[in-house]
């Protein structure tokens, strides 16, 4: 998906005081009012609030954010009805969005006022991410789509059960009631499915009969004699790929995982299986949770920026936006050390501006980054900075382990961890999972199983899957009061990191990283290294590394050869070899072991990837709509290391085939 600058709406009113858009010359809802066309038009229209009753979740897709007048009056719906379904998804596309500021003057007299002011509480950067946004204590999820919706709803994974159309009218807007929007509509449509719509343009209907709905006309309210309604009615429906469907849970099943390993992944888990209303157990080997690599005194957490805006970069920047949230809810919830006041990046490479040049490009909004030259980032540093820097306003830093505590108190008493348990062997009895311990014994059983127990994770499997690689990192401590030790008052990162000073007066920098290292020892050399990039970055020189005191913290990374984490059901081999002509050129074609999933290869992202990565994989167990893009999806695949080999196979035979027809043929009979 290319990142195409998001251009904001402009909010401007007609004659008659109704929000009106001058480029696409329409208003954004009629005369008669948002909040009743909202009721009669697409809550009504689709048999709601009727239809989410009773049901554990319920999803609705909407063409056309504008002013979020549909999604308060669902929230308000949903709120008032007693009989509401568990959990509500609310996905929408927005190609303008408006400026907070603009949201608030549109929704100045609305009579929802109350909802209003927790949507702007929410408002995203605007950024062109898919923007998660919880009201209702995370029980009405809004996932906002920033961009065309050509481009979003090919990236929209989910089972929808009510599309609400909502675009501008079709001859001014005809980008949104194109045969491939409502092509892109059937695939993503629950078997019961329904559309509502204002039009009755034939354009739309016709182009929701050919892409498989039945069209009827039903009464209109206010100056609208008529509206559509339509359901999902297809003469064929695909078959889910098999890395997409939920786990299977037997019938009557409790909706349970055990996780092994409480790291910030498997802490992570917890916490997005809870949001789904899934219980976990969590089995951590060690006497407490986060002890092995997610326990350093504290860590580094931002975005990043790359001129391709490539999968990397996009995971990174829609993984930052959650981890700031969680991080903030460390800090202020449950009392974490940490700070959410922005992260600099010192840049070695490009000027500043070439950095304003990149940012223009990309379109990406201030308080996502900015590029500063070096007196600026030395100003908001507190220190002399020798180059221009990356300012991320939403980084920061924070205790892993209490990070790691919070995530897992946010889970409640659906999260039950056990420590001093560590998993010696999985194995599969009939239709659940079984942890076994050293002596044989079974530890836990569950229809779901996760595997966060990094480098670990592949020794519990019968074969390896992923290519993985263990990277030793040491980080150097020293006390405050060091003779010539001068701290930034914001983390800087570039080549190592900095931290300002943290409690216990203390300050922390490094860290090293030396592949296929196994020594648990501090070491004088690596402390010597640390200290030399704390002088780079800021030019802080404690006494020679020599005379001061070997302190620090010894961890391996886990990181997968393209450097992102490995998420999703683990690829069935024995499958893959049973049937050779199989089709795996998509990671989603992969087929997956039933119930067991995975979690790891969190690399030196732990922090930013944690509650991400974690809502990924909890939206595949359960079913929901996936809060990343398609093509991310993919990007992190715990499949997709096999789907490559099968391309890459594939070449090969292609290429061999190829040659032979090429090489000249042996002699000709006389
Ligand atoms: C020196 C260093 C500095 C770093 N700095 C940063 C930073 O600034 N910012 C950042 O974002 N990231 C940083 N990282 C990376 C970050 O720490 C990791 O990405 C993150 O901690 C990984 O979390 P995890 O849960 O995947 O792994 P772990 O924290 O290792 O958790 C895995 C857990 O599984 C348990 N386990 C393993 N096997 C079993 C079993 N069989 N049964 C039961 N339990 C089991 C382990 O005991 C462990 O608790 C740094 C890493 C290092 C080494
Ligand atoms: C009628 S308004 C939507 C009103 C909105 N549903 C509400 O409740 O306030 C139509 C919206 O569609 C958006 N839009 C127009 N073309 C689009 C496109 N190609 N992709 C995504 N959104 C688009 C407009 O910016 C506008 O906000």
């Amino acid at each position: 998906m290319k990142t195409a600058p998001l251009v904001a709406a402009t909010l401007a009113f007609d004659t008659e005081g109704v929000a009106f858009s001058s480029a696409y010359r329409d208003r954004y809802h009629p005369r008669s009012g948002a909040l009743e066309q909202a009721a009669h038009v697409f809550l009504h229209g689709n048999g709601l609030p009727g239809r989410w009753q009773g049901r554990e979740r319920f999803v609705i897709l909407e063409t056309g954010f504008g002013l979020g007048n549909n999604f308060l009056a669902t929230l308000a719906a949903w709120r008032g009805d007693p009989r509401r379904c568990e959990r509500l998804h609310f996905i929408s596309i927005e190609k303008h969005p408006f400026t907070r500021a603009d949201l608030a003057r549109a929704h100045e007299g609305s009579p929802l006022r109350e909802l209003a002011d927790e949507l702007l509480h929410a408002w995203p950067s605007p950024t062109p991410d898919l923007h998660r946004l919880d009201f209702a204590g995370g029980q009405v999820q809004l996932l906002l789509a920033l961009g065309d919706v050509a481009d979003w709803l090919p990236q929209i994974a989910a089972r929808v059960d009510a599309f609400f159309l909502d675009g501008f009218a079709p001859d001014r807007n005809p980008a949104m009631w194109q045969p491939r929007v409502f092509k892109a509509l059937a695939r993503l449509a629950a078997p019961d499915a329904t559309a509502a719509t204002w039009s009755v343009a034939r354009m739309v209907r016709e182009g929701l009969v050919t892409a498989g709905f039945e069209v009827e006309r039903a009464p209109g309210s206010g100056a609208k004699r008529e509206i559509t309604r339509a359901r999902f009615a297809p003469r064929f429906v695909p078959r889910c790929a098999p890395a997409r469907l939920a786990a299977a849970l037997p019938d009557g099943g409790e909706r349970h995982a055990i996780i092994v390993g409480a790291g910030l992944a498997g802490c992570a888990t917890a916490m997005a299986l809870a949001e789904q209303g899934w219980n976990c157990t969590l089995l951590e080997g060690l006497a407490s949770m986060a002890g092995a690599t997610s326990g350093n005194r504290a860590g580094v957490f931002h975005g990043i920026v790359n001129p391709q805006d490539g999968a990397h970069a996009r995971f990174n920047r829609a993984a930052a936006l959650h981890a700031a949230g969680a991080v903030q809810q460390a800090i202020t919830q449950h009392g974490a050390a940490g700070q959410v006041a922005g992260v600099l990046r010192l840049e070695s490479r490009s000027s500043e501006a070439e950095m304003r040049a990149q940012l223009d490009a990309l379109g990406l909004p201030p308080d996502y980054v900015q590029a500063l030259p070096a007196a600026d980032a030395s100003r908001l540093a507190g220190l002399a900075l020798p180059l221009p820097a990356w300012f991320y306003p939403g980084g920061g830093w924070v205790a892993p382990p209490a990070l790691a505590a919070s995530l897992v108190q946010r889970a409640g008493a659906k999260a039950t961890l056990r420590c001093g348990t560590q998993v010696a062997a999985l194995r599969r009895a009939g239709d659940a999972w079984q942890a076994i311990d050293v002596r044989g014994a079974v530890i836990a059983k569950s229809a779901v199983v996760v595997l966060a127990n990094a480098a670990d994770a592949q020794r519990l499997l019968d074969e390896p899957r992923w290519p993985l690689s263990k990277v030793r990192g040491q980080v150097t401590e020293l006390p405050l009061a060091t003779p010539g030790l001068r701290l930034p008052l914001l983390p800087i990162t570039g080549n190592g990191y900095v931290l300002p000073a943290l409690p216990g007066a203390t300050a922390l920098f490094g860290a090293t990283s030396q592949p296929g290292d196994d020594d648990p020892q501090l070491r004088v050399e690596d402390q010597r290294h640390n200290l030399a990039r704390l002088e780079r970055l800021t030019g802080s020189s404690p006494r020679d590394g020599a005379c001061v005191e070997l302190a620090g913290r010894v961890g391996w990374r886990c990181v997968a050869t393209d450097r992102l984490p490995v998420i999703g059901a683990v690829p069935d081999l024995a499958a893959i070899a049973a049937q050779p002509g199989l089709r795996l050129d998509q990671p989603c074609l992969v087929p997956r072991l039933p119930g067991l999933y995975v979690y790891i290869g969190l690399a030196s992202r732990g922090i930013t990837w944690a509650a991400l990565g974690a809502r990924t994989l909890a939206a595949v167990i359960a079913g929901s709509p996936c809060p990343i893009a398609a093509s991310l999806h993919d990007a992190v695949d715990a499949g997709r290391f096999a789907s490559r080999e099968a391309r890459r196979e594939s070449a090969r035979r292609l290429g061999d085939s190829v040659a032979r027809r090429a090489a000249p043929s042996g002699p000709r009979a006389p």
